[in-house]
């Protein structure tokens, strides 16, 4: 029998791409929800992609009677945890709302999944619990210096489930640390849909892009960067998705905590990236020079080879792949 796995935040932009990946690597997945920032419009989609059906229970992480419920309603045999607040900016002005729902979600999640047995975890990590990296590429042995309230709540979760495995040789969890997720499904049927204004780089491209006079606000162009502007790893959320996949059969021979970066191993600046969102959607994309944003790093990009070792995975699409991907998306989205 196929082991089934909960994936908390299915309906959002990774977990659906990770439900897809699921499916076809022959897991049966599951979704829980509280479409805070998704839609349950993903979900037919989902079906039409996956040629199969995917439960789904409407519900939030922190309700202990829904998740108790769903551990006694079905036979869970691992979960990925992506439900989460992740818009940086919103993180500094919401402190509470961020360690209430990252936090507080991943304490109700544990809880549940100790009373019902359930004791292999995937937990979605972020490359913002490195801050500024002293060096790059970086490595998972770097320093953690998290610079936002929103990379603290990931490394809280980090601390607390490295605890809790200290404590129960039983569970086996994944911290992935995700560098740059950006582009879509090949199908235009899911991708990135921020349900308020974007503030990543390429869903606001891809917006931009789509207007009838594009430009983009650059942040900055005075960083330490070959030519001034940010440089990130930019990685594909299918190849993201892969990871997720390829971590949950590991974690199954694995015990422990198997902390990895997700990314590419290469940077990009944001110059590159408008160029390449330019090859992507065919016409010039005019650039604003904009003050930096504050939280901003110069450079982060991943240095992925423990991944590749432990994993045997590594990212496969680059950022063209990325840009024309996602302007796929933009352009069908609404149809
Ligand atoms: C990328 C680069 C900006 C928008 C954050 C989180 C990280 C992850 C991804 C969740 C930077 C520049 C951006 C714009 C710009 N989130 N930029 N104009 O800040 O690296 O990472 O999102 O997992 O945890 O920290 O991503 O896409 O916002 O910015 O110049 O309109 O693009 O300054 O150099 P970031 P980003």
């Amino acid at each position: 029998m196929a082991d089934t796995i909960l994936v908390t935040g299915g309906a959002g932009y990774i977990g659906s791409h990770i439900v897809v990946e699921l499916a076809g690597a022959g897991y049966i997945p599951m979704i829980v929800d509280n479409f805070a920032t998704s839609s349950p419009s993903v979900l037919p989609r989902l079906r039409r992609i996956t040629d199969q059906p995917i439960p789904c229970t409407a519900g939030d992480v922190r309700d202990r009677a829904v998740m108790k419920r769903l551990f006694a309603e079905h036979a869970i045999s691992a979960v990925i945890h992506c439900a989460g607040l992740k818009a940086v900016g919103v993180g500094e002005a919401q402190p509470v709302a961020y360690y209430d729902n990252n936090v507080g979600g991943a304490i109700t999640l544990v809880e549940a999944m100790t009373g019902a047995g359930v004791k292999t975890l995937v937990f979605s990590s972020s490359a913002a619990v490195y801050g500024q990296p002293e060096k790059n590429p970086v490595p998972e042995n770097a320093l953690l210096r998290p610079a936002s309230v929103y990379g603290r709540t990931k490394r809280m979760v980090e601390q607390m489930l490295e605890d809790v495995a200290s404590l129960d040789a039983q569970w086996s969890i994944g911290l992935l640390r995700y560098f740059n997720p950006a582009g879509a499904h090949s199908s235009a049927q899911i991708g990135e849909a921020p349900s308020a204004t974007p503030n990543n780089l390429v869903p606001v491209l891809a917006q931009v892009a789509d207007s009838d006079a594009p430009e983009i606000a650059v942040y900055g162009n005075d960083w330490n960067t070959p030519d001034g502007t940010g440089v990130r790893d930019y990685v594909h959320v299918m190849d993201l998705a892969a990871g997720h996949v390829a971590a949950m059969a590991y974690l199954k021979r694995a015990g422990g905590v198997t902390t990895l970066n997700l990314g590419t191993g290469s940077g990009h600046s944001v110059i590159e990236v408008v160029a390449a969102f330019e090859r992507a959607c065919g016409r010039p994309i005019a650039r604003r020079i904009a003050p930096r944003r504050p939280g901003d790093v110069a450079i982060c990009y991943a240095d992925p080879s423990r991944a590749q070792q432990l994993l045997g995975w590594r990212a496969t699409r680059d950022l063209d792949a990325i840009c024309a991907d996602a302007w796929r998306w933009q352009v069908n989205r609404h149809r």
